[in-house]
């Protein structure tokens, strides 16, 4: 298992629709395992494959944080087959660092998916994991939760999130440039 980087936006592989899986390979097993040590490591509760630069629609999810291992869940081609109600939830995005906005997505909400052994199945979510769902499953049709916010809000937010980004790029490049001095 080892980490991987995360995309930050604005970037191309961020907004491209992924490809499904044909089959879950091993090599397909190390990216799944992968995914969930960097979300773990970030922190965050969800993380979709485009996000570490690869276009396969593969997402993993544990809304718990690594508090009960049960709630770990891998999602391979997911579709979502029904969903109902609203919900409006402040959400985040480990591609999109410090910002937090309202979104109003669907309360309720099927998926059929494979999971890590590439067996089918049918998961029903409500609340914070349908919510979670939604905004991994976006991510794999290159759609953003920043797309969900009125032009305005979108605006605001993103002139927001490019003073956090300069911040973060220049951390980033020190600890690069650290790392290369003890190579
Ligand atoms: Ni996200």
């Amino acid at each position: 298992m080892s980490l991987r980087d995360i995309v930050l936006y604005p970037n191309d592989v961020l907004v491209q629709k992924a490809s499904s899986v044909a089959s879950v390979t091993t090599e397909v097993q190390q990216l799944v395992d992968d995914m969930v040590a960097t979300m773990y490591d970030a922190p965050g509760i969800g993380i979709a494959a485009p996000q570490v630069g690869v276009l396969d629609r593969i997402t993993v999810i544990d809304i718990s944080s690594e508090e009960n291992p049960d709630e770990l869940r891998v999602f391979i081609n997911p579709e979502i087959v029904h969903a109902e109600g609203t919900i409006v939830w402040e959400e985040g995005c480990l591609s999109i660092p410090g910002i937090y906005e309202k979104v109003e997505r669907s309360n309720k909400v099927v998926v059929q998916a494979l999971d890590r052994e590439g067996q089918e199945f049918e998961l029903e979510a409500e609340g914070l994991l349908a919510v979670a769902l939604q905004h991994e499953i976006d991510h794999l049709d290159g759609v953003l939760f920043l797309d969900h916010l009125s032009p305005l809000k979108r605006r605001m937010a993103v002139k927001k999130y490019r003073k956090v980004i300069d911040g973060i790029k220049k951390k980033r490049q020190e600890a690069q440039s650290k790392k290369k001095e003890q190579d």
